[in-house]
């Protein structure tokens, strides 16, 4: 989730890569209504990550720590929307992005504890410009190989100067120790098309057990030192 939307020349290539079929006049048309959508995605990140970065601050001033460790946000690339389309089964056209891909505005928010992950998922959900559309809570839930966070999609009004536009961003709750797992796991083998290994998903597994057994002794040293001060 580094990534962030390039210049123009990227999302040129972008249009390319989704829509490569199109005549010269429909690219170029495309690509301005391309280029709009995306800006709205990207102003509709841009509101939810000021949400958390305002909590953080909020609660910082409070209790003299950061429930926020780091804050990364991304723009799903052209390709990787193509893919996504592709994969659904559904046609490539613009309409079909905004209804049915919910991850084109993506942030990851990792928290220092495994509570603050509840806390400010219930802090953002409370705020009354954001709604609620789809839970996943890997964390109560791990996967079956591991993979622990807690991911949001929430809808969230952008105002534009004579419009108001609801948009959807994928949010993704979790520790630092989840982020770590994830990152690696991610770099070995996520989505990678190559022969999995039992040995592998095995020591994998038991990675996640470890962060997971991580988190639960870090979260008990949080609680005594609220206790003791
Ligand atoms: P996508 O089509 O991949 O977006 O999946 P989905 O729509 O079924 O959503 P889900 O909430 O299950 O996962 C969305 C995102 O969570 C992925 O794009 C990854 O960023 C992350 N994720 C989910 N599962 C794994 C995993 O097993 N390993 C890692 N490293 N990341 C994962
Ligand atoms: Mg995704």
């Amino acid at each position: 989730m580094s990534e962030n939307v390039g210049g123009e020349a990227s999302l040129l290539k972008d249009i390319n890569n989704l829509f490569g079929d199109k005549s010269p006049d429909e690219a170029r048309e495309l690509f301005t209504s391309m280029r709009l959508l995306l800006s709205y995605y990207k102003c509709a990140m841009m509101e939810v990550e000021t949400k958390f970065r305002v909590l953080n601050e909020e609660f910082s001033l409070q209790y003299d720590r950061n429930p926020i460790n780091a804050i990364k946000s991304r723009l799903k690339d052209g390709v990787s929307i193509r893919e996504k389309l592709l994969r659904k089964g559904l046609p490539q056209t613009l309409d079909a992005i905004e209804e049915n891909i919910y991850d084109i505005a993506g942030i990851r928010v990792v928290c220092s504890f495994y509570k603050d992950v509840y806390y400010l998922e219930e802090a953002l959900l409370k705020q009354d410009d954001i709604t609620l559309i789809r839970r996943k809570d890997y964390i109560e839930n791990p996967k079956p190989n591991g993979y622990r966070s807690l991911h949001l999609i929430v809808a969230v009004p952008i105002f534009l100067s004579n419009q108001k536009k609801i948009m959807k961003v994928e949010v993704q709750l979790r520790t630092i120790a989840m982020d770590s797992w994830a990152s690696m796991e991610h770099q070995l083998l996520y989505k990678k098309k190559v022969e999995r290994l039992p040995q592998i998903d095995r020591e994998l597994y038991k990675c996640a057990e470890l962060c997971r057994e991580l988190d639960g002794r870090m979260d008990m040293l949080r609680q005594i030192m609220i206790e003791e001060n």
